[in-house]
């Protein structure tokens, strides 16, 4: 692979003088979705899928990006002097964002880049193919300029490029999972305080499948801000009859006493989701701890059926794929995964049946949408490194 990016490189830059290669992995959740900005849990873990640099400082001021995936945009050029926000830059609007937070937080990016990227986790399948993006980025910068901020950090920078330049609100989950990923384990993240541990998912009969139901997300990005939006205005409801910061705070029991506060029935159906997923959330890694998976598969598929009906982020396809999964033989769970609108859904399957899932799965649900879902049987990945 280092090679032959080298070749790529030197297509497209001339040659290779001073590059370096570098990746860092795409994500995938486990259970915990659309926590992550309410103050609870996620579960997360970092992919062996993700996105590749070659990169090299430049002497002038001219930031060079080019993307194996979008060969037919070639060289996007932006001078270092002027890191707006421009529809028309494309792609290059996450590195150009990540640089930009990076001034903004005082780590002086002195001279321009060529970079190439090459991604190979598939666009739009809400496997954080932008986080990736993020995180590589601000890794490559931190080894060319030896900043010294370390890897949570480099999440932050990631997550307050996202969310002031590219204007997606989203939570510090993609990032701190790929910034801090660790093979063989899934990251068990309190998003209120980052405390975190790390819990081994080597499973013994099992395997992770992912399924993209190969739906874009499309209108994903306006729901997902309306939903934080929906979320904060019944946590400002509930803080009228008691004292919390936000909804990872409450219990059911606390959730199920106080609700009558929130003055709207789909508000509270949102309120409800954060508050039981994240507990969720607790109870699917206590039953991984005790290597009770059964309990764990049990936990998705609540967790599923949650995003679908109270907070609504599923449609056709998820539910379709979803069900279908759930419905095959050797599946201990199966739920969406991501923002959700599309993109992709996570299975846990016995390693004998992954064969007739697959079949299963992908018969029935060609049958009903019109067109494939595809399976990704991945591996876990440690977070960013220099190839
Ligand atoms: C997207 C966001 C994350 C998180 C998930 C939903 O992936 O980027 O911060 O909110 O959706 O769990």
């Amino acid at each position: 692979m280092k090679k032959h990016l080298m070749e790529k490189f030197i297509n497209v830059f001339g040659n290779n003088k001073n590059a370096k290669v570098y990746f860092a992995p795409g994500r995938v959740n486990l259970i915990g979705e659309h926590t992550d900005y309410n103050g609870g849990h996620v579960f997360p873990c970092a992919l062996s899928i993700g996105t590749y640099a070659v990169a090299r400082k430049r002497e002038d001021n001219l930031l060079r990006f080019y993307s194996t995936n979008f060969k037919r945009l070639g060289i996007i050029e932006c001078s270092l002097d002027n890191l707006v926000y421009n529809k028309a830059d494309r792609w290059t609007n996450y590195p150009k964002g990540v640089i930009w937070a990076l001034k903004k937080k005082g780590y002086n990016v002195t001279t321009g880049m060529d970079i190439l990227y090459h991604g190979n986790i598939p666009n739009g399948s809400g496997l954080s193919s932008s986080a990736s993006i993020e995180i590589l980025t601000g890794f490559v910068l931190k080894d060319m300029y030896n900043f010294s901020f370390d890897s949570i950090e480099n999440a932050l920078i990631g997550q307050f490029a996202e969310n002031n330049y590219n204007k997606v609100n989203c939570g510090i989950m993609d990032q701190f999972a790929i910034s801090m990923g660790k093979k063989n384990h899934a990251i068990f993240l309190d998003t209120a305080n980052l405390e975190y541990n790390y819990v081994p998912i080597t499973l013994e009969n099992e395997q992770i499948v992912i399924m993209n139901t190969c739906k874009k997300r499309g209108l994903g990005e306006s729901k997902y801000n309306e939903r934080r939006a929906e979320c904060e205005e019944a946590l400002k409801e509930l803080q009228s009859v008691i004292n919390i910061e936000n909804l990872g705070q409450l219990t059911e029991e606390l959730f199920e006493e106080h609700k009558n506060a929130i003055n709207s029935s789909v508000r509270t159906k949102r309120a409800k989701h954060a508050v039981y997923e994240n507990q969720r959330t607790i109870k699917a890694v206590t039953a991984l701890k005790n290597n009770d998976i059964a309990q764990f598969g049990k936990l998705m598929n609540d967790s599923h059926e949650s995003l679908k009906n109270d907070y609504e982020v599923t449609g056709i396809e998820l539910d379709t794929l979803v069900a279908e999964a759930q419905k095959a033989p050797g599946v201990l769970g199966a739920r969406m995964t991501g923002a959700g609108f599309g993109g992709c859904a996570v299975a846990i399957v016995h390693k004998d049946y992954i064969d007739t899932f697959k079949t299963q799965v992908g018969t029935a649900y060609k049958e009903k949408i019109g067109y494939p879902c595809e399976f990704y049987v991945v591996d876990t990945s440690d977070g960013p490194t220099i190839l």
